[in-house]
């Protein structure tokens, strides 16, 4: 008898995002909080459908469109809002090679994939830390993967250890950026630091990839694309992956796309039809429900402006935890100064908790963050602020 195919094959470890939601999932503890993955939650801790959505599905519904296959690169319009809204007038957009993506992650793997074709010996360049999945999704495409210096020993953004490292990166290796709200310290560039960072990329060669999941989560949607803008008005080479499942709550739909801005149109089509295949050979077309509802809420005024305000309501909601989560610990812990949860971006607030406190707060009080202390600051409500503000002074005390 021959043993199993799978005899030998290995157990990986759970996903350390997605992992700590079945884990949260598992729990039956009634008091339980995830503040794990990054999820928008309302005040009642509900995912929100936002009315924008609402309104453009049943516009989409009331037609009873056949479901068809989508192109490969997605609805037309949808790739043609995205590129507008992204890049505005920085950039010709005859230029930009867009391609509907599956989700924020679904953009970085094409992006990935794409620069496996044309820079198959270049390093990929990630913040140290970064999104869990940065490492893993360009080194399972083949890349050997470096990092940067990005949060301090102080708890504050390393610019000097980020400049002296990107000056000394050699030409042709690729940056990976965050746009805005990084992930997952919530530290942010300055305008006059995003400056400094663009000439030493374009002096040194390198090519940069902006990963835009949060746009408007920090100051709002055309203030957050101030680096894609950047980035793009030299003319490029930049590959931006955006994002809808924050932004528009599109989280199931897998709602993304990537833009690789070239040097002229017919650098496009080439990149393009790159592009294409390796969609094509991946999942084949992109599913059209998300996409299309997107790109009604992009056409229409009266549903982008309702969008607008929806964005800017959770926006302005996550500040207002952020700010009643550092009272609420100085409360608990006098003496100490918790200002960096509010001077952070977006969703996440590295919290500066340690790996055994955050393990013991989920095994002894059921509320969910990640081994690195990156909490969702987005899923804090004022039902659960206490309890969460509580047991976090607790263990920052206690482990
Ligand atoms: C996160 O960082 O929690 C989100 O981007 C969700 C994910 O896919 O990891």
């Amino acid at each position: 008898m021959q043993d199993s195919l799978f005899a030998n094959v290995q157990e990986l470890p759970r996903d350390p995002i997605l992992g700590l939601t079945e884990a949260f999932v598992a729990d039956k503890a009634p008091h339980r909080v995830n503040l794990g993955v990054g999820v928008y939650q309302d005040e009642n801790g509900k995912v929100p459908l936002l009315a924008c959505v609402k309104q453009a599905e049943e516009a989409l519904l009331s037609k009873t469109a056949p479901h068809t296959y989508v192109p490969i690169d997605g609805l037309p319009a949808y790739d043609s809002a995205v590129a507008q809204m992204v890049f505005s007038d920085s950039a010709d957009l005859a230029k930009v090679a867009t391609i509907q993506a599956l989700g924020g992650t679904g953009a970085l793997k094409l992006g990935a994939e794409l620069l496996r074709v044309i820079s198959p010996n270049a390093k990929v360049w990630i913040s140290d830390p970064s999104w869990e999945n940065h490492r893993a999704l360009f080194s399972a495409a083949g890349f050997a993967v470096e990092t940067y210096p990005y949060y301090g020993a102080d708890g504050e953004l390393d610019f000097a250890g980020l400049v002296k490292t990107l000056a000394a990166i050699p030409a042709g290796d690729i940056v990976l950026l965050h746009a805005c709200c990084h992930n997952p310290t919530g530290l942010d560039l300055s305008h006059d630091q995003w400056r400094q960072i663009a000439k030493i990329v374009r002096e040194r060669g390198l090519t940069p990839f902006l990963d835009t999941a949060y746009m408007g989560f920090a100051e709002g949607l055309e203030a957050d694309a101030f680096s894609v803008r950047l980035f793009a008005s030299d003319g490029g080479p930049l590959f931006v992956s955006f994002s809808f499942s924050k932004s528009l709550s599109l989280y199931g739909e897998r709602v993304g796309a990537l833009s690789v801005l070239t040097a002229s149109a017919a650098e496009r089509a080439r990149v393009l039809s790159q592009l294409k295949r390796i969609a094509r050979i991946t999942y084949s077309s992109p599913p059209g429900h998300g996409a299309a509802s997107a790109a009604l809420v992009l056409a229409d005024p009266a549903l982008r402006k309702q969008w607008d305000d929806e964005l800017g309501g959770m926006r302005e909601r996550i500040k207002k935890m952020r700010k009643l989560l550092a009272e609420k610990l100085s409360e608990r812990l006098p003496g100490r100064d918790f200002s960096y949860i509010v001077r952070q971006n977006g969703m996440f607030s590295y919290s500066r908790l340690t790996a055994a406190q955050a393990i013991a707060l989920r095994e002894k009080y059921a509320v969910y963050a990640l081994d690195s202390g990156r909490i969702c600051v987005a899923a804090l409500n004022e039902k659960n602020i206490d309890y969460v503000s509580e047991c976090v002074a607790k263990v920052m005390t206690e482990v």
